[in-house]
């Protein structure tokens, strides 16, 4: 099975789709918060608002079963979940018994159920990676095959993929490759070499060297006044004529491959690759401000959806943006203060062995009621990425959350698949869990943080035996 065959798929299923919408009022829309589910509903919404269709979209946590015996008593005839459902398709089927259910998901699956009203898009069962497509990738590929026309929103399946983390060693690979260069050929967006570094827009320059742990720059990452002098000594100004501080992408050309190499050069003494430091920078032509960069578009919209905000997210991205620039301004602001607040207290706690645990692969955080659920995946994703805190290639975090225990589980390791393992965990004690390879979850009972660390490290263990 090749990428062919899944788009001849998703043909087939849009034909069908398109037909089934001619009756069907309100669509009711399913899907995930993060970046890559607010991008896979705005594709969708954006379709049917192109359609004259009405609809009702919520975007969730998880689809777990509670939400879905909610969903059970609407009366919608016709669901779309995008970016979840892959996992839950057994749950859907009460569902599916009065109701047409359309799954755009890149998730693993856990079971394959076949139903006539439960149509299901996904990657895998084409033998492809959820990781070379997202859950907007899959929404878009369907919404073109709806109508060409949507094929204007290509850039929201780019952002989508930046949200999940996508890219390798700052490129995509597969379908989304494919997705991007189509983006760059209808002109929607600009691709060039930069430095691989977050903030080109919303930031000063020496605030993003500062902050730059991923590439690491020695002299410079975490020490705001040799970021100052590294400019100076290289010759470029941090400030322009009218005392504004200048960003990366005020930086001419020459100004920005000098500063490539001072960086490269800092980094020799390194054992890192000195041109990790380089990565894709992609712009969307026409947009303005933050919303221009693709890398500051998906954390803005990640921002949004841990928020609570994740219907602003959804007009940003469906192009009502009105003032809503300043209010997301204001979410981003409040949002790292509360990231920092929860990497402070992971700092504060390494010696409680109650509440941070480290074994041979893994570094586990018990954050209780002390971290927001919200962002204990983030959490995970910095503390690994940085490598400051520990240098563990797996990432597991706690957060209560309600009457249960949200697991969140970050991974750099290649031997590991953590979305199986999850899936298999879940299945043994009972309880909802499942991801990809290198980022997983799970729902437990409150206080069963401990029996999950040693089923996990079992199942690890295992895995690694392979
Ligand atoms: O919530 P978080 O971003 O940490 O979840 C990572 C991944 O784990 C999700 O993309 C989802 O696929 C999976 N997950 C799951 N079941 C859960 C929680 C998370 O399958 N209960
Ligand atoms: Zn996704």
């Amino acid at each position: 099975m090749s990428i062919s065959d899944f788009k001849l798929r998703i043909n087939e299923i849009a034909r069908e789709v398109n037909k089934y919408l001619e009756n069907v009022e309100t669509v009711r829309v399913i899907s995930h918060y993060d970046t890559d589910g607010i991008c896979a509903a705005s594709i969708i919404c954006k379709m049917l608002l192109r359609k004259n269709k009405k609809f009702h979209i919520s975007l969730i946590k998880q689809l777990e079963k509670e939400k879905i015996a909610e969903l059970e008593k609407e009366t919608y005839s016709f669901f779309i979940f995008t970016d979840l459902g892959a996992g839950q398709i057994e749950n859907l089927i009460n569902l599916s018994k009065s109701s047409k259910i359309l799954i755009l998901d890149h998730h693993q699956l856990k079971d394959s159920i076949n139903n006539e009203n439960i149509i299901h898009i996904n990657p895998h069962l084409f033998n492809i990676d959820g990781s070379e497509i997202s859950g907007a990738g899959v929404s878009y590929l369907f919404t073109k095959e709806i109508d060409e026309k949507n094929s204007d929103l290509v850039h929201l399946a780019i952002i989508g993929a930046i949200g999940d983390r996508q890219e390798k060693d700052g490129k995509f690979f597969g379908i989304n490759e494919m997705l991007l260069s189509e983006a760059v050929n209808s002109n929607i967006m600009e691709v060039k070499k930069g430095l691989r570094i977050f903030g080109r827009v919303s930031r000063p320059i020496h605030i993003v060297l500062q902050y730059s742990t991923d590439p690491f720059i020695p002299g410079v990452s975490g020490n705001e006044s040799g970021a100052v002098r590294f400019l100076s000594d290289i010759g470029i100004k941090i400030k322009d004529e009218s005392g504004r501080w200048r960003r990366m992408c005020d930086l001419s050309e020459e100004e920005e491959r000098k500063l490539v190499t001072a960086v490269i050069m800092r980094r020799l003494d390194t054992s890192e690759k000195p041109e990790d430091v380089l990565g894709n920078v992609y712009t969307i032509k026409g947009a303005s401000d933050i919303l221009s960069d693709a890398h500051e578009f998906s954390s803005l919209l990640n921002a949004c959806g841990r928020m609570n905000s994740a219907s602003i997210g959804v007009m940003l991205c469906i192009g009502s943006n009105g003032n809503l620039i300043e209010n997301v301004r204001e979410i981003m602001q409040q949002y790292k203060i509360k990231i920092l607040n929860a990497l402070n207290w992971v700092l504060e706690n390494l010696n409680n062995k109650e509440r941070i645990i480290t074994t041979d692969k893994c570094f586990y955080i018990i954050g209780k009621g002390d971290i927001d659920d919200n962002i204990i995946g983030t959490v995970c994703s910095i503390i690994l990425e940085s490598g400051t805190i520990t240098t563990k290639r797996i990432i597991v975090g706690f957060a209560n959350r309600e009457n249960k225990v949200k697991v969140s589980i970050r991974s750099k390791d290649e031997y590991v698949n953590i979305g199986k393992i999850c899936g298999q965990i879940a299945k043994k004690l009972n309880f909802e869990g499942g991801g990809h390879k290198h980022a997983g979850g799970a729902r437990i009972n409150l206080n069963s943080e401990k029996e999950f660390i040693n089923e996990f490290e079992k199942y690890l263990n295992e895995d690694l035996q392979k």
